[in-house]
């Protein structure tokens, strides 16, 4: 299929301040160098917050993660998870079509949705509430014709049943996720033939209805105000193994969410002075600033714009000159946490730094 980003994006698009330390944090759980893995967890919330996935949303996370934005690109278009263009505010119904659903039902299914959203996929309902699509095999062809609505799997489906469904999610119910036929799981239509003494351990659904029905964000969006992310290595640790411990002359790291507060709050504290701008690059030939870890090709770009071609210009800023282009950067906080000064400092005199040699090497784009 044909994904391609929606004709109408919006201006912009930034985090909320909660996803914003979310998207921080998960950032975190990756090694030097490897943010880039960060990326399908971010595409998500960013679509999460949005409903769907913008192009500005899928560049403010290239940026993040110092990724040229077709690479991203690749990514957001490659999974069918992802939205490249506004669905229903209620659920997005993506209906699997591959054969055993198809044998058992999907098209009456599809019937449905044609009926009671929209003649064709990926097209809002007169009310906005829905949208649909049919996906290709979804791993639960016991359960066939299923359907996967939100985050959870409808199994067992009619007809019948998924119009009474979106009826019911259109008044704001949630229809429990698993199969809908009475069958507990997957087990034969006529009941157990063996393992006649399995104990589901006493749970009213099967494991992921149950902990869906617990969750219940079937068709709710995460909008940060859940539980926060564990992030065991930063500071939420509840189980083993234990952090090893600090050594005495190292202080422990901060959360990065609060070494970006720190970093915003210091620079909103510091009065902020010009750097050296320049119009165009000495002799015409600017230096590499995607050396920098931190610096994108949009960020440098900007700072291109900014007057800043050379990487002795960077390391000569001052605290309250590190203020004035922070003032002028989408994202508050990025120079010191990322610490451009001692990386310009070194490529200035010629060195490289680890992540410089990566770039060298074409390991990042
Ligand atoms: S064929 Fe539909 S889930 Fe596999």
């Amino acid at each position: 299929m044909l994904r391609r980003l929606y004709k109408d994006q919006p201006a912009s698009f930034a985090f909320t301040p909660a996803n914003q330390a979310w998207a921080e944090a998960q950032i975190t759980k990756y090694p030097e160098g490897r943010q880039q893995s960060a990326i399908i967890p971010l595409l998500w919330r960013a679509q999460e917050q949005e409903g769907w996935l913008t192009r500005p949303a899928i560049e403010t996370v290239a940026d993040m993660l110092g990724m040229a934005y077709i690479r991203a690109l690749e990514v957001a278009t490659f999974y069918f998870m992802f939205q490249l263009q506004p669905v229903g505010s209620v659920a997005h119904i993506q209906i699997c079509g591959t054969t055993s659903c198809m044998i058992c039902g999907a098209e009456d299914l599809i019937a449905v949705c044609r009926e009671k959203i929209a003649d064709k996929p990926f097209t809002l309902s007169a009310d906005g509430k829905f949208s649909w699509e049919e996906v290709e095999c979804l791993g639960a062809c016991t359960n066939a014709p299923m359907a996967q609505i939100g985050k959870d799997y409808y199994e067992d489906l009619t007809a019948e049943g998924l119009a009474k469904m979106l009826d019911d999610m259109a008044a704001g119910k949630v229809p429990v996720p698993g199969p809908q036929n009475g069958r507990f799981a997957a087990e034969p239509l006529g009941g157990l033939t063996s393992l006649k003494d399995f104990d589901s351990g006493h749970t009213k659904y099967n494991a992921s209805a149950q902990l869906a029905t617990d969750i219940g964000d079937s068709i709710k969006r995460i909008d940060g105000t859940e539980v926060p992310l564990l992030t065991p290595w930063l500071k939420n640790r509840t189980s083993k193994p234990a952090a090893p411990a600090p050594k005495p002359e190292a202080p422990a790291p901060k959360p990065v969410a609060k070494q970006v507060e720190d970093a915003k709050a210091a620079a909103a504290d510091v009065a902020e002075a010009e750097p050296e701008l320049l119009t165009a690059a000495r002799d015409g030939k600017a230096d590499d600033l995607k050396k920098i870890k931190g610096v994108g090709p949009k960020l440098e770009q900007t700072l291109n714009e900014l007057g800043f071609f050379h990487f002795d210009q960077i390391a000569k800023w001052t605290e309250a000159q590190i203020a004035w282009v922070d003032n002028r950067l989408k994202f508050k906080g990025r120079i010191q946490r990322d610490g451009w000064i001692d990386q310009a400092t070194k490529l200035a005199a010629g060195e490289e730094t680890e992540f410089s040699k990566r770039v060298d090497k074409g390991d990042v784009y």
